[in-house]
């Protein structure tokens, strides 16, 4: 039963067009936008989500969209004060607080497809690696050498290493806490495959990766893009590369996420040649 039916004797039919049709869960946190109008009826709306969702101890109003470097949206909790909880996804768990690092389940699918095309003994790089979730998941899921992740928010980073220890990958994976345009030039050798999830303008990073990646290697790219650009976004990409000086084939364009109003998050995957 969907929120907007379990309200819909406490909220009048103006107030029911206001509420959101979907909300976040995290661990047992909920995430959830609540206009001002409405905001009188948080007491029910909680009540709504905590009679389908018995184990949620915290409902966080999100108040503006996530911004700023570290991506993360500021909140309001309308239930609960605790903001750390811990995820389960494919076999990992990560301990997260949305209120201070950017974790979203929504990419979770992408980080498991990305597992998947991991071959025994990479050496793999994970740019804005967050707490840890691409790292971590592809250290579980496959066999990697070494995984690197880079994460610039020091908050996040404290997560990611914490994470690393709970799901006991010391061994593989390595946690670099700083910007990755001081971070990854001072890393030695390529590497076979680069994951780069990033926050904002994608191709300014594109840079960094030269005599990073090993000829025959993979770039996974992430970026924004208007839906209207779809057709082009191959070309684009593949533009965007070149003009680095770095020559690469396009394997696969899929669009993993809406970020705005006719705006997705796409990922490349892309072919060093
Ligand atoms: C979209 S989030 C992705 C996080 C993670 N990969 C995930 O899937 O949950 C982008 C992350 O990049 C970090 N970041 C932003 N600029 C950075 C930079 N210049 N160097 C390293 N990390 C950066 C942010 O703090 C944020 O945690």
């Amino acid at each position: 039963m969907s929120l907007k039916e379990l309200l819909k004797d406490r909220l009048d039919e103006e107030e029911l067009k206001l509420l959101r049709r979907s909300f976040e869960i995290i661990g047992d946190i909920v995430i959830i936008e609540i206009p001002d109008e409405i905001l009188h009826h948080a007491r029910d709306i909680v009540d709504a989500i905590l009679s389908r969702h018995k184990h949620v101890r915290t409902v966080l109003r999100k108040i503006g969209e996530v911004n700023g470097v570290y991506r993360v949206a500021r909140y309001e909790p309308v239930y609960g004060e605790k903001t750390e909880t811990v995820v389960k996804e494919h076999g990992c768990r990560f301990l997260v607080d949305p209120t201070k690092a950017y974790y979203s389940v929504k990419l979770s699918g992408e980080r498991e497809r990305i597992a998947r095309l991991v071959g025994e003994g990479e050496r793999i790089l994970v740019m804005f690696a967050g707490v840890g979730p691409y790292p971590i998941v592809i250290a579980k899921l496959a066999r990697p050498e070494k995984v690197i992740g880079i994460e610039l928010n020091p908050h996040a980073a404290e997560y990611f290493r914490k994470n690393v220890r709970l799901n006991k990958v010391e061994d593989v994976v390595e946690v670099f806490e700083g910007d990755v345009e001081e971070v990854v030039p001072k890393l030695p050798g390529e590497f076979d495959r680069v994951v780069m999830p990033a926050p904002y303008s994608a191709e300014s990073f594109i840079h960094l990766l030269k005599g990073k990646v090993r000829r025959g290697g993979f770039v996974h790219y992430y970026t924004f893009d208007s839906q209207n650009e779809e057709e082009r976004l191959h070309e684009k990409v593949m533009k965007r590369f070149e003009d680095e000086g770095l020559s690469v084939e396009v394997l696969k364009v899929r669009r993993c996420g809406n970020f705005a109003p006719y705006v997705n998050r796409y990922v490349v995957d892309l072919r060093v040649l």
